[in-house]
């Protein structure tokens, strides 16, 4: 039997020598342990970790739902996306931090997911946005839209960000305030995290510097993060000379216009070079889930 297929959930295991539950009707099926509604277009929501699943920090799983039963020949077939994982590599639950798109295939139904529901999650994890895919270096850049801060949420708890950077810069811009809740909010708990203080060290989170912009309501910082840094004005305000190849690392996660421009931005502008993980260099890129 593939390793990769074994469905136990961690806490199950590891609390009841005898699960007296029901094998899962779903191929791969998790169970919804918790979900929060964070503006009408935006929700998160946990799963129990299968036991035999290990992944980075950063990486993604395909997760999704079971589709209708085809009208002519009666088959179920899966309707799977690209998920980054938002939690840690380390953590017992799994994270996700998704779109509400109201004629999306997929998010019209996963929004209405309630705690002891379950989904599909193939486990299966890969993706570029890993410590392994950078050169050391001192600083280390997150830059995210929308729904894109997911797998900052999980390198954000992943003690080796703090390891292997003195610094870490997490930007985020969305088009309304609301929209940065969920990323302020995770910021926000990690200083009174006693786990994680203890695991990572004791004030690790003082090393974060965080840099919130909208672009179409009004917040205390307004402006596409790339228009920002052409000016000069995030590195001003963020107190750090612009990025160059000795100091500098980032990883890039946005709808696809934004990943263009920051790559060109980078590779033009500040002379970076772009990594993966069978090569790894300055910084690297990957598409938010859209629906
Ligand atoms: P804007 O409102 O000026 O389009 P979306 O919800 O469309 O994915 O966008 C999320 C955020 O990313 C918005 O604030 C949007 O700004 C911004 N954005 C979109 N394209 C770019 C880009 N090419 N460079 C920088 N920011 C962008």
């Amino acid at each position: 039997m593939d390793p990769m297929n074994e469905m136990t959930p961690v806490t199950e295991a590891a609390t009841d020598p005898k699960p007296a539950k029901a094998v899962p009707a779903l191929p791969d099926a998790q169970t919804v342990t918790e979900v929060k509604h964070w503006t009408d277009r935006l929700f998160s929501f946990k799963v129990a970790r299968p036991a035999s699943l290990r992944f980075r920090s950063g990486e993604f799983v395909m997760i999704g739902l079971m589709n209708d039963p085809d009208p002519k020949t009666g088959k179920v077939k899966p309707l799977l996306r690209a998920y980054s994982i938002a939690s840690p590599s380390w953590d017992e639950e799994m994270e996700f931090y998704s779109i509400k798109v109201q004629d999306g295939p997929l998010t019209s139904r996963l929004q209405h997911i309630k705690v002891g529901d379950e989904i599909i999650l193939r486990p299966k994890p890969v993706g570029t946005l890993v410590h392994d895919a950078l050169i050391p270096g001192k600083r280390i850049w997150f830059f995210a839209t929308g729904t894109g801060f997911a797998p900052f949420a999980s390198l954000l708890r992943e003690p080796e960000t703090y390891e292997k950077f003195d610094e870490v810069i997490i930007t985020h811009t969305c088009r309304e305030a609301g929209e940065l809740t969920y990323g302020r909010e995770l910021i926000e708990s990690l200083k009174t995290d006693e786990l994680l203080n203890e695991v990572i060290g004791e004030g690790f989170w003082k090393k974060i510097k965080y840099y919130p912009t909208t672009t179409r309501e009004e917040s205390a910082k307004m402006g596409r993060i790339t228009d920002l840094m052409r000016s000069g004005e995030a590195f001003a305000d963020l107190g750090v000379p612009p990025l160059n190849p000795e100091s500098d690392r980032a990883m890039i996660c946005g709808n696809l216009a934004f990943n263009l421009e920051l790559k060109d931005l980078f590779e033009n502008t500040y002379g970076l070079e772009e990594g993966a993980n069978s090569k790894p260099a300055h910084f690297v890129v990957e598409k938010a889930f859209l629906d």
